[in-house]
C-alpha cells in the first residue's frame, strides 16, 4: 500500500469506553489541522441505572450506533472514503469488548477501499489534541487526568513520553464518579460533583491533602475519598449545604494536592528543558474540566512562569477527532504502525516507566 501524501484526510473512531466516536481531520503540510466533522454518542442513558459503564452494554452500544456515526461524519465533511487518506482508530487502552468494534470496523474500512489503518493510543490521542486546538508542538509537561488514567507526562515529542508520576490508587475521574455516588449524586460524578460545589464552603471540612511534599509526583486519591465517606456519615442525614460544602471542599482537596504534584513534576521538566520557552503545562483528560482545577492550575503555571493550555471543553473528554489527528501527526513523523495490531486493553504510554512504590493493580 502506498504511503499517503499530506494534508493527510483521516477518518478518526473512538469506541474505548462509553462514548463512541468518528470524526474526520485534515492536517495540512504546515502541520496545523482543521476539524471537519467531530461526531460524539454518548451511552450516558445506557448506564445510568447501573451507576457506572457496563462493558457488555457498552460493547453492544457501539456495535448499534458506529457505522451511522461514520456515515453521518462523512456526509458533514462532503467526503467519501476513497478521498481519504487513511482511518485512525482507538487500539487501547479502555475495555476490551468497546475497542473491538472499533478495531474491527477500521480493519473493514481499510480492507475494502484500500485505506491504511493506524492503531492510535488513547492516550496519545490526549496527550495531542493541543497539537491540533492551539498549534502546540511538544516538548512540554503534561497533565492527563480522565476517568481510568492520572498521569503526569513529559511529551519530548510525538511517539516519545516519560511518565513522570502516576496514581497509586484511583485515578482522578474515578474518585470524583465514586465520591459522587457515596454522596447519592448522579453519574458520571465530576460534572455533579462540579455543580454541588459551586456556592459550597471549601474551608468547611479538614480533608486530607494527599501526597503533599512526596519527592515523587505520585498521586493517590482513595484516602480522600473516604474521608469524605467518614464526614458524610457523621453529619447523616445530609442537609443539601452539607453536600455543597462536602464537594467544595474535596475538589480543594484535590486542587491543592495536584498543585503540588505538578510542583514536583516542573522541577525535573525544567532540568530536562532549561530554556523558558519550553516551559508549557497542558491539561488533558475529561477532568481538565473541572472549573476549580482549572483555575488551579492556572495559579501554578502563572507562579512558575509556565505557558498553561487546556483543550476547549468539546475536546478534553473523549472524542474521535484526537484520534484522528494523532493517527496523521504519526503519519506526518514517519512512524511506524502495526498492519496486523490487535485490540489492547492495557497499553501504557510510557512502557519503560519503573513501577510506583506502593502502587496498586491499577496504576
Ligand atoms: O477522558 P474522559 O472523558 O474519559 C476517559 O477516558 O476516562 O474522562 C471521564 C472522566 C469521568 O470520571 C468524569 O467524571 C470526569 O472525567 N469529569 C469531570 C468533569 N467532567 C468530566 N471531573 C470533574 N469535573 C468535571 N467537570
Ligand atoms: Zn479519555
Amino acid at each position: 500500500m502506498p504511503q499517503p501524501k499530506p494534508p493527510f484526510t483521516i477518518l478518526g473512531i473512538e469506541t474505548s469506553c462509553d462514548e463512541t466516536g468518528a470524526a474526520i481531520v485534515v492536517r495540512h503540510a504546515d502541520g496545523s489541522g482543521r476539524i471537519r466533522a467531530n461526531l460524539i454518542r454518548s451511552q450516558l442513558r445506557e448506564h445510568a441505572a447501573f451507576g457506572g459503564v457496563v462493558p457488555e452494554i457498552a460493547a453492544r452500544a457501539h456495535v448499534e450506533v458506529l457505522d451511522g456515526l461514520i456515515r453521518a461524519a462523512l456526509d458533514e465533511a462532503q467526503l467519501e472514503f476513497p478521498q481519504l487518506s487513511a482511518v485512525a482508530v482507538t487500539a487501547g487502552p479502555g475495555l476490551i469488548g468497546g475497542l473491538l468494534v472499533g478495531v474491527v470496523t477500521a480493519k473493514a474500512i481499510g480492507a475494502v477501499h484500500g485505506l491504511p489503518v493506524i492503531p492510535v493510543n488513547h492516550l496519545e490521542g490526549h496527550a495531542l489534541t493541543v497539537g491540533l486546538t492551539d498549534g502546540l508542538r511538544p516538548p512540554y509537561l503534561l497533565l492527563l487526568v480522565s476517568g481510568g488514567h492520572t498521569q503526569l507526562l513529559t511529551v519530548h515529542g510525538v511517539g516519545q513520553y516519560e511518565r513522570l508520576g502516576t496514581t497509586l490508587d484511583d485515578a482522578l475521574g474515578e474518585a470524583f464518579d465514586k465520591t459522587a455516588k457515596l454522596l447519592g449524586l448522579g453519574f458520571p460524578g465530576g460534572p455533579e460533583v462540579e455543580r454541588w460545589a459551586e456556592g459550597g464552603n471549601p474551608q468547611r471540612f479538614a480533608l486530607p491533602r494527599p501526597m503533599l511534599g512526596r519527592a515523587e509526583p505520585h498521586f493517590s486519591f482513595s484516602g480522600l475519598k473516604n474521608a469524605v465517606r467518614l464526614a458524610a456519615r457523621k453529619l447523616e442525614p445530609l442537609r443539601e449545604a452539607d453536600i455543597s460544602d462536602l464537594c467544595a471542599s474535596f475538589e480543594q482537596s484535590i486542587a491543592e494536592s495536584v498543585v503540588d504534584r505538578i510542583n514536583t513534576a516542573m522541577a525535573s521538566y525544567i532540568s530536562c528543558y532549561p530554556d523558558r520557552r519550553a516551559w508549557r503545562l497542558v491539561a488533558a483528560g475529561g477532568v481538565a474540566a473541572n472549573r476549580r482545577l482549572r483555575a488551579a492550575l492556572a495559579g501554578v503555571a502563572a507562579e512558575r512562569g509556565f505557558d498553561l493550555h487546556i483543550p476547549p471543553l468539546s475536546l478534553c473528554g473523549d472524542n474521535a477527532a484526537m484520534i484522528a489527528w494523532t493517527g496523521a501527526e504519526r503519519l506526518a513523523h514517519g512512524l511506524p504502525y502495526d498492519k496486523e495490531f490487535a485490540a489492547r486493553a492495557r497499553w501504557p504510554l510510557d512502557s519503560e516507566a519503573p513501577k510506583a512504590t506502593g502502587a496498586g493493580v491499577k496504576a
